[in-house]
């Protein structure tokens, strides 16, 4: 399947790690798993979960000011605890959290993402089986897997037959625009039966994308928390924390700076990729002000610059421009990004399109340029005069460079 336009042109979307492990701020699904906390205490949060500030208008009215175009909410992390209230297995918080959620995104024109995990370590029928080949060195998890001879797949149907319900819950309620699987590492293609799973959410959900942990029906590449040095050639999405966490974590202080998220989401738009950044709300519903001052602030930066980031595709490779960059969907605007405050003019190799004008985007200011040397094909260094202080950006500075026409790059070593 192609990739759907609305997911390319997003850039921005918001990964939403709400579910009862905010209650007591442990990981999420992890910390029982790993027996860092006991499994009782764990599930004991389900009864002092409250939800009472859950105001999905709030949450989309400000993922709107933060410029992003999408958002994924945890329907179901692997703990098995679902965000509505499904008719299938027995943790659900008896309430439907995830209609006004989807409902209060398409009032704002954004599109809905559900995260649902193929992992469910509560389920009592899903440490039934385990992976083919699954390597022998490798600790089985007694909430993930059984030993071959234990094998019970009758139990493994009831669990399949349990997830194909909570799915056709999820696509036919909500019709989400992308469904972003996790936890797929536990079994293989076949045991979750991916084809199958695809086609049930698309006879709801024609139009729906998948991200790449739905293996292969997956429809862009999923790198978590690192950026990628070489970007993807395809689409692609880094999923990244806001601070050290997914879910809300009361000890987690270690926020990421505005400036480091302008580098995080400028860097990945000039590879090409969205940037899904992970907020954690509390127990109650409330996204913690740090977390909320970050959004704002990349808005703010978004939409000072709104031209170099919408209906823009990936920038120049790496060595012509020491920064990220994009370019307009025509190919006649290239858009550069400048961190550090320049000490000197800026100089762009490799430009074999003659530029017109370099403004500074948002101030409009006019730059001096010219191009020095080249020989032969080999083009010359294009030299831009710095912008003054007055037109430098806190964070980073984009110029804008009026091209001749489509841009056209000289790679080559300069002999012949
Ligand atoms: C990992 C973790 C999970 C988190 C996810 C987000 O797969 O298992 O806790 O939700 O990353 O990408």
């Amino acid at each position: 399947m192609s990739m759907q336009p609305w997911f390319t042109d997003a850039k921005l979307g918001i990964f939403v790690h709400w579910g009862i492990y905010a209650v007591d701020g442990v990981q999420e699904s992890w910390s029982f798993y790993d027996d860092i906390v006991p499994h009782e205490r764990y599930m004991s949060q389900l009864e002092r979960f409250t939800g009472a500030k859950y105001d999905p208008a709030a949450w989309a009215d400000l993922f709107a000011r933060a410029g992003a175009k999408y958002a994924v909410l945890t329907s179901r992390h692997h703990d098995g605890v679902a965000l509505w209230d499904t008719a299938y297995g027995d943790l659900n918080l008896g309430k439907d959290y995830i209609g006004p959620y989807a409902e209060a995104l398409r009032e704002k024109g954004l599109k809905v993402g559900l995260y649902y995990s193929h992992s469910d370590w509560n389920h009592p029928d899903y440490a039934s089986t385990r992976k083919p080949g699954r390597p022998p060195e490798q600790e089985d998890n007694r909430y993930s897997e059984v030993a071959a001879e234990d094998e019970d797949l009758d139990a493994w149907e009831r669990f399949i037959a349990y997830r194909d319900g909570q799915i056709r819950e999820l696509a036919s309620r909500y019709r989400p625009d992308l469904m972003w699987f996790d936890g797929e590492w536990d079994r293989s293609e076949e045991q979750w039966r991916i084809p199958e799973l695809a086609a049930l959410i698309r006879s709801y959900s024609p139009e729906v994308v998948f991200n790449a942990r739905m293996l292969s029906e997956g429809d862009y590449a999923t790198p978590e928390q690192g950026a990628p040095i070489v970007p993807p050639d395809g689409p692609w999405e880094l999923c990244l924390t806001i601070n050290d966490s997914w879910g809300y974590q009361h000890h987690d202080h270690n926020h990421k700076s505005l400036s480091q998220l302008i580098r995080y989401f400028t860097e990945t738009i000039g590879g090409g990729g969205n940037l899904l950044l992970d907020v954690g709300p509390m127990e109650d519903g409330t996204i913690p002000p740090p977390q909320v001052e970050r959004l704002e602030g990349l808005g703010e930066w978004i939409r000072r610059h709104a031209d170099a980031v919408y209906g823009t595709g990936r920038g120049l490779p790496a060595g012509h421009h020491y920064g990220p960059s994009t370019l307009s969907a025509d190919r006649r605007t290239l858009y550069l990004t400048v961190y550090d405050i320049p000490r000197a003019e800026i100089g762009v190799r490799g430009l074999a399109t003659k530029v017109r004008r370099v403004t500074v985007l948002g101030t409009g200011t006019e730059l001096a340029h010219r191009v020095v040397g080249g020989l032969h094909e080999a083009v010359g260094v294009l030299w831009i005069d710095p912008p003054s202080s007055a037109d430098l950006d806190p964070h980073a500075t984009v110029l804008a460079l009026e091209l001749d026409g489509e841009l056209e790059l000289y790679r080559g070593s300069g002999r012949f």
